[in-house]
């Protein structure tokens, strides 16, 4: 499956970018090989444009955001967040501009500190729902925004599979002696995916300050969610009652290249848990499933038939049979 191949996948939405990052002007992304122009408009919102001018195809993103209208590098006209050109500096202000004017604009919006975007007019879902996220009284912690080069099917799949571990994590949380994957129940819906399990594991030192549980074994009570496409949550209770919710993204660049975007939500504080011990855990484990998952085929198969499974596999055979059946149905006008 290449993502840019099936144009459904333009009808979801994907985080692209921190806001924080706009704030010192237009930034560029590439979306499913789409470049893209993000910048903020006269209402302080992320607006999202084709990153080509409609007059000489100059990049906008290597422009400036004037009186909340972002002007190309070029011949500086200007482009509201519609993509209407509002200025043309050598025809003056008064001038009367054709309709022709105009480049590509996409819906954009603000959420969980990232700008998200749909290419299509006509997204399939809202995006994510994660109250948990919007919750005063939990932290919110970008975590990891770095280009990974494999799928996003390949990254989903292996945030649902528990038979991974005391493999591949087995120098951070895995437990090398059970590599019987724990049992987990398996939801889906109509789109998407959860998955209840309980998950035994081994709890480092490193862990134990973090999570203020002083025992070297525990178990995690897992909550995981699959937005269609590329997004997950995996929302990790221990036994102490704290929460630690991660949420991912494998945004699309291109058929090779998937964006990684995490952040994690946790209902304790600072003088719990350091900020910086938090991600530096996450990030031995983040790294962990990096450097395999790149290793893997990116034309990753929606064809059951063409890998071979495990009963833990569940989780990937469903994600698989979604994306074929969106793909069979349809694309985008
Ligand atoms: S190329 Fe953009 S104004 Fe000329
Ligand atoms: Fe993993």
């Amino acid at each position: 499956m290449l993502v840019t191949q099936h144009s459904v996948f333009q009808r979801f939405w994907y985080p692209v970018l921190p806001m924080a990052d706009l704030a010192a002007g237009p930034r560029a992304f590439t979306l499913l090989g789409q470049p893209l122009v993000l910048w903020l408009s006269a209402d302080g919102k992320p607006a999202a444009l084709r990153d080509r001018c409609c007059h000489r195809s100059a990049q906008l993103s290597m422009g400036v955001v004037q009186n909340g209208c972002l002007r190309c590098p070029y011949h500086g006209w200007a482009y509201d967040r519609q993509g209407r050109c509002t200025l043309v500096p050598q025809l003056g202000p008064e001038a009367t501009l054709p309709n022709t004017y105009r480049v590509e604009a996409f819906p954009c919006q603000d959420r969980y500190g990232y700008v998200w975007v749909c290419l299509a007019q006509d997204p399939l879902q809202p995006l994510p729902d994660i109250p948990e996220a919007e919750d005063p009284h939990n932290r919110l912690i970008p975590q990891f925004y770095e280009p990974w080069h494999c799928s996003g099917l390949r990254v989903m799949e292996n945030s649902f599979d528990n038979a991974h571990f005391s493999i591949v994590h087995a120098a951070s949380f895995g437990v090398t002696e059970q590599p019987k994957p724990a049992k987990s129940e398996i939801v889906p819906q109509e789109l998407g995916l959860k998955v209840y399990a309980t998950v035994p594991v081994v709890n480092p030192p490193i862990q134990q300050k973090i999570l203020n549980l002083p025992n070297s074994l525990t178990v995690r009570e897992v909550e995981s969610t699959w937005y269609v496409p590329f997004s997950r949550t995996l929302k990790i209770t221990y036994p102490n009652g704290l929460m630690h919710l991660i949420f991912t993204a494998a945004t699309p660049i291109s058929d090779r290249t998937s964006q990684i975007v995490q952040f994690c939500v946790r209902n304790d504080s600072e003088a719990d848990a350091s900020t910086d011990a938090i991600i530096a855990f996450d990030r031995q484990v983040v790294d962990e499933d990096k450097r395999v998952l790149e290793s893997t085929d990116y034309d990753t198969p929606v064809d059951v038939a063409a890998e071979q499974h495990m009963p833990s596999d569940q989780p990937g055979i469903v994600m698989r049979r979604q994306l074929a059946a969106l793909i069979k149905a349809g694309n985008v006008a």
